[in-house]
């Protein structure tokens, strides 16, 4: 056994049991400090709560508490002003500790971590973490709504066709289009509000898996940090991270509405539809075909769900399958995490631009509509004049192929054509062959007629400002 002091590494915090330097590529596939830096803030203020807990319980007195406070704030700073200085550091976790130790000396700094693992410390800082970065989403995805809902006010007479199996289905409002996104992003918003929720809960004093033997005051700790509550079990608070999990699926599932918007506004920018005009802002062009451009902005959001999904999909790999309490494989939440995290923001951040920023084509989309999109109305008029509807039904379907035969649109036909097909029709019918005419029949409350629209418009915007008294009150 070799026990050449030269050899071993007593900068780790684990180093005293060992008589070896760590293997140098080893260091490298070990260390985590590269994308957990990120998490110094939230580090430092679990620190902050633990120093009081521990004063609380006479593990630090009142001088050296001050002392950690104070060293710990400076630590604060120097990350604040990009003056911290990386060294061989294996984590955040061990790099405060170590610059502590430079500050205050290795005598006063050495208490913070009595009864404390870094186990309980990481499930803690990234838990904090995850609480503050929902507030940013949440905002975005209030703003995405309140440019639908402002949108949808000022573009309530568009009409455009409702499409089912991509083929012109019935004609709606180009707002309704619009806001049925924005109740997807509401409800996302409210399902991050119920992960965050569950999530709000302090697991530090848990120690490395089987408690803390201190008595330190776990409800102090769990005030301190704004947390609802304790996690009830050392071994479940150091290991569970179905909070990361659910975000990542979370995620996964706003992007995926994010990327189906994505979809329909890719269709309907192209010259086939011609529906909307995408801003030069958010569009590029093509190296070779000069007259090219292309909706990058909503393909990219369209790509990046891709990885989303692979995130979350890949760390509930990563779970699967870990026997009980804290293993290093769990140090691999956090760049599927952050990746998410940091992706999501850009996502939101760029369809906010461009739904802010996109033309719609008033005409284009009215020339998109054509008769035979008024054949359920015509079955809507057989059945007002008392037929059944599986009957009126049939005869509007009859109505579409006399059209087809006589190489005409539907609303060309005579009175007297339609009347060999039932005796219910009459001049009135031409009171359907008209496209506001249609979408206003649909006046239960969620159908796409305009008092409808100035409903849902309504009630977003109520929850937009409730939600945003919510998030100042945090
Ligand atoms: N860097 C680790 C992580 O990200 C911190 C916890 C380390 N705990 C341990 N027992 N090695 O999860």
């Amino acid at each position: 056994m070799v026990d050449d002091a030269s050899k071993k590494d007593e900068a780790k915090l684990w180093g005293g049991r060992f008589s070896e330097k760590l293997n140098p590529t080893m260091e490298t596939f070990n260390a985590s400090l590269s994308f957990d830096k990120r998490l110094w803030d939230v580090d430092i203020r679990g620190s902050y709560a633990y120093v009081k807990a521990l004063e609380k319980c006479n593990l630090v007195s009142s001088d050296e508490s001050k002392s950690l406070l104070l060293g710990l704030s400076q630590i604060a700073g120097e990350w604040a002003s990009n003056k911290f200085v990386i060294k061989n550091d294996e984590d955040i976790h061990s790099a405060n500790e170590r610059r502590l130790k430079e500050i205050i000396g290795n005598e006063i700094g050495g208490k913070l971590h009595v009864g404390r693992s870094r186990n309980d410390q990481v499930a803690t800082d990234e838990r904090l973490w995850l609480r503050e970065q929902a507030t940013v989403l949440k905002s975005l995805l209030l703003s995405f709504v309140k440019i639908s809902c402002q949108r949808a006010k000022a573009e309530v007479d568009i009409l455009m066709p409702g499409y089912t199996h991509l083929q012109r289905a019935q004609p709606i409002r180009w707002s309704h289009w619009m806001l049925s996104y924005a109740w997807y992003f509401h409800n996302d918003a409210n399902k991050l509000e119920d992960v965050i929720s569950r999530m709000n809960v302090c697991p530090l004093g848990s120690g490395a898996l089987a408690g803390n033997p201190f008595h330190i005051d776990r409800d102090l700790l769990a005030k301190e940090l704004g947390f609802s509550g304790c996690m009830p079990n050392s071994l479940f608070a150091v290991s569970d991270r179905d909070f990361i999990a659910e975000f990542l699926f979370w995620a996964s599932l706003l992007s995926t509405h994010l990327s189906k918007w994505a979809e329909d506004l890719i269709l309907y920018s192209s010259k086939e539809f011609g529906f909307v005009t995408i801003a030069d802002g958010y569009s590029t062009g093509s190296s070779l075909m000069p007259q090219k451009k292309n909706a990058d902005s909503l393909e990219l959001i369209r790509g990046k769900t891709g990885r989303l999904i692979g995130n979350c999909v890949g760390f509930l790999v990563v779970l699967k399958g870990l026997p009980s309490a804290f293993n290093k494989d769990l140090q691999e939440d956090k760049e599927p995490l952050f990746d998410t995290y940091y992706s999501l923001v850009e996502i939101l951040q760029i369809a906010c631009g461009i739904l802010e920023t996109l033309k719609v084509n008033k005409e284009s989309c009215l020339s998109a509509l054509s008769p035979e999109m008024l054949a359920t109305d015509v079955a809507y008029y057989l059945v007002r004049k008392n037929l059944p509807f599986r009957e009126a039904h049939k005869i509007a379907g009859e109505v579409v192929a006399l059209a087809e035969k006589e190489k005409c649109p539907v609303s060309e036909l005579t009175v007297t054509q339609l009347k060999e097909l039932s005796e219910l029709f009459s001049e009135d019918i031409s009171s359907i062959w008209n496209y506001e005419h249609s979408v206003e029949q649909y006046q239960a409350f969620g159908g796409t007629a305009k008092v409808n629209i100035e409903l849902q418009v309504q009630q977003l915007e109520q929850w937009i400002s409730d939600s945003q008294i919510l998030t100042t009150q945090v």
